[in-house]
């Protein structure tokens, strides 16, 4: 006696994918084959590539669309009632979607529900469609639920995309037709499924930020000293280092604070901004941030000096005016001699010897990196590009002629790399 059953029920759904035409050769291949017992479902959506006729002229038999269509109410469940298999070609990534979450809002969604025998869903899409998180979730919940998922193909889709998301060809459709109609263990099943979604096509661990939770410090700007209550002592900074700087460490997931001498340079939305006008107001800041701090960054233009006998009142316009001059705290300096899991960067900007005195900078003030750039006439201040060496505790040095964007990625690939394993 055979155990062939040619009369066994088959219910194809068609979900309005590119490749929905493929479903009317598999009901010719199933067919051929000697299946005879065969009806279809289609969506809505399906009806605008396909027309209704094509599938009552194949089959024989009217597909259902609508649940509500008159003269065929509740055939939902008469559809099922007969049906050993119930495969979905194709699968669209919404049908998959409305299938793993026990949606019901039209024919083929109904009668997943209501049916009660083996459902072979055969995902096509886009190669991004299907590789969605979404849709992956969807997928790995359809196969727990008990669906067998067949996996889709690489190759070239009709979207253009290459990649992931093909339907598999027609033969091989109703081979696993074909099978789940004779299978009858449940554990049977599992050794033909051709990729298993729990095991090989698990969702992919996120990428991460490389400083992410990390905190960063960065002074930013030039410093402004009073002489009176109306002139100061600044310097040209712009703030474009600082600003670039709190982007791009941003970008790789840091939170950052900039404490902002004078600046034109605009500072990005996400970061905190600390306005401060002197060294000594920048120091007080910065100490209050210190500790919390993971990396700190000097790019602010200190004063090195300031006005020893500032004056409340404006000093009068007289002949000649010599103003006494004393050393302001350096910031740097004092942290690195307080530093404990810090990372600490300073910049040092010379106008001659700039890797000596780049390399006594990191020495004497305890760094763990310098930027050492070149400064003067028309370098080193607003939109102009940096060039000079950035140097290392260990001695190494690199070379750099960078933009300003481009010195504030180095240095933020450099800490992630160097002291966070990024
Ligand atoms: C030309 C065209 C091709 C499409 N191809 C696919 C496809 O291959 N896979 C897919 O998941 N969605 C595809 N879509 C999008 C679906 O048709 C759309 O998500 C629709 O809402 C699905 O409805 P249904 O699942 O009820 O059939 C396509 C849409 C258009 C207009």
């Amino acid at each position: 006696m055979s155990f062939i059953d040619y009369s066994a029920g088959i219910l194809i759904g068609v979900s309005s994918g590119i490749a929905c035409y493929k479903s009317i050769e598999v009901i010719r291949e199933l067919q051929k084959r000697g299946y005879k017992n065969i009806e279809t479902v289609l969506t809505k959506n399906t009806v605008n590539f396909l027309s209704p006729n094509l599938f009552e002229a194949i089959t024989g038999k009217k597909p259902y669309i609508e649940v509500f269509e008159e003269g065929r109410l509740l055939s939902h469940i008469k559809a099922v009632e007969d049906k050993k298999v119930f495969a979905i070609v194709p699968a669209t990534a919404n049908i998959i979607g409305k299938l793993a979450n026990g949606i019901a809002d039209d024919f083929l969604t109904t009668c997943y529900l209501a049916f009660k025998g083996k459902t072979l869903i055969f995902p096509s899409m886009n190669a991004n469609m299907y590789e969605h998180s979404a849709t992956k979730r969807n997928l790995f919940q359809l196969q727990e639920d008990g669906c067998y998922v067949v996996s889709p193909e690489e190759g070239y889709l009709a979207c253009g995309y290459e990649g992931k998301g093909r339907l598999p060809d027609i033969e091989t459709i109703a081979d696993y037709i074909e099978l789940f109609l004779h299978i009858k263990d449940s554990e049977t099943f599992k050794q033909f499924i051709t990729i298993n979604l729990l095991e090989e096509d698990k969702p992919k661990p996120k990428p991460k930020d490389p400083l992410a939770g990390k905190k960063v410090l960065i002074t930013s700007g030039g410093t402004v000293e009073p002489i009176d209550s109306v002139r100061v002592i600044t310097n040209r900074s712009s703030g474009t280092m600082g600003k670039e700087l709190a982007k791009m460490f941003s970008f790789l997931g840091a939170k950052v604070t900039v404490i902002t001498g004078n600046h034109t340079a605009r500072y990005p939305a996400y970061a905190d901004v600390i306005e401060v006008k002197t060294v000594e107001e920048m120091y007080r800041e910065v100490a209050v941030k210190f500790d919390e701090s993971d990396i700190v960054i000097m790019a602010a233009a200190v004063s090195d000096f300031k006005v020893k006998n500032y004056s409340s009142k404006k000093i009068k316009k007289k002949s000649n005016l010599t103003l006494e001059l004393e050393k302001t705290i350096d910031i740097l300096e004092t942290l690195g001699k307080t530093k404990k899991h810090q990372v600490l960067i300073g910049f040092a900007a010379e106008t001659d010897n700039l890797l000596e005195n780049g390399e006594d900078k990191l020495k004497r003030k305890n760094a763990d990196l310098i930027v050492a750039n070149t400064v003067g006439e028309n370098k080193g201040f607003g939109d102009r590009n940096l060039s000079g060496y950035f140097i290392f505790k260990d001695g190494r040095k690199e070379e750099f002629s960078l933009s300003k964007p481009e010195t504030a990625e180095r240095i933020a690939e450099i800490v992630a790399r160097e002291f966070f394993n990024g």
